[in-house]
């Protein structure tokens, strides 16, 4: 696997691949793979004949008091586990190649980018958006991958490409969690074991709420009665645990199909993010 860390080598290689006829695919990350990156690679391995992964911790999505500097490294131990999947090459851009001395330019997708985790980290999904925008450009892939896990997300990068016409395909890859429920996280390392063992009560309290919602139950009740839940389980603060249509993440105040229950809430010091179908 190539380690590229300058656009130059990353479009000479890219040249090759395209020049073998390779379909592209491309895994965004901030690296501290996980077995839900490891699928993401799995998935783009199987639509794709050259897998690009890129690793970098983008500064401009997180914002002040955010665990930007704490956010977990470990390029040498990723990068293993890219090649035996067999990912081709891990551009894994410096600072200074994404963001050169005078960057000014700014991609804000408005709308869906509102609420949820737009309303408890403002500016953070202009910051996703500029990155990804950037890196379709400098890799220009026929597929991306993004994990379902990150649901507004993925939401705001589709409709960054609709709208700025990037035409390749975009991924979503179901959300993998551990055997009692938790979805994986990079976030997850910060947990201590006390608090680890509590979080369970996030995925079990949006099971629960999205089986009693399906069932008729009233919306408005059943969430305040998980947000209780939460609060008396070891969740210090609970940023949202809301229903929304699936497709414009639009507030539901009754249940409508297609629905989806998305929740963020702070265990210690790790903000937790999860998002299940509701059916
Ligand atoms: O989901 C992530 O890891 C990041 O938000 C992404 C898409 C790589 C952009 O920095």
């Amino acid at each position: 696997m190539q380690i590229v860390r300058q656009l130059d080598p990353l479009r000479d290689a890219l040249a090759e691949f395209r020049k073998a006829g390779s379909r592209i695919g491309l895994v965004p990350t901030m690296g501290a793979l996980h077995a839900g990156h490891m699928r993401l690679v799995e998935v783009a391995m199987e639509q794709c004949d050259a897998v690009v992964a890129s690793i970098f911790v983008n500064p401009t999505q997180f914002g002040e008091g955010e665990d930007l500097d704490a956010y977990p490294r470990q390029e040498a131990a990723d990068a293993a586990l890219l090649e035996a999947a067999g990912v081709e090459l891990l551009w894994a851009p410096t600072a200074d190649q994404m963001y050169p001395a005078g960057y000014a330019t700014n991609v804000s997708v408005g709308g869906i980018s509102d609420g949820l985790c737009g309303a408890a980290r403002p500016g953070h999904f202009d910051g996703v958006a500029t990155v990804v925008a950037k890196l379709f450009n400098q890799v220009r892939p026929d597929a991306a991958f993004f994990g379902e896990k990150d649901y507004q997300q993925l939401a705001v990068i589709r409709r960054m490409a609709r709208d700025l016409d990037f035409t390749h395909d975009i991924v979503g890859v179901q959300t993998v969690r551990d055997p009692d429920g938790l979805a994986l996280s990079s976030r997850n390392a910060y947990l201590t074991k006390e608090q680890r063992t509590n979080a369970v009560a996030l995925p079990d309290e949006m099971r629960d709420a999205a089986g009693a919602i399906a069932a008729g139950g009233n919306v408005a009740t059943i969430l305040e009665e998980a947000r209780s839940r939460l609060l008396a389980s070891g969740f210090h603060k609970i940023d949202y645990l809301e229903l929304r249509d699936a497709n414009t993440l639009a507030v539901l105040d009754d249940f409508t199909q297609p629905a989806r229950l998305f929740a963020a809430a702070h265990i210690g010091r790790t903000r937790l993010i999860d998002n299940i179908p509701v059916s």
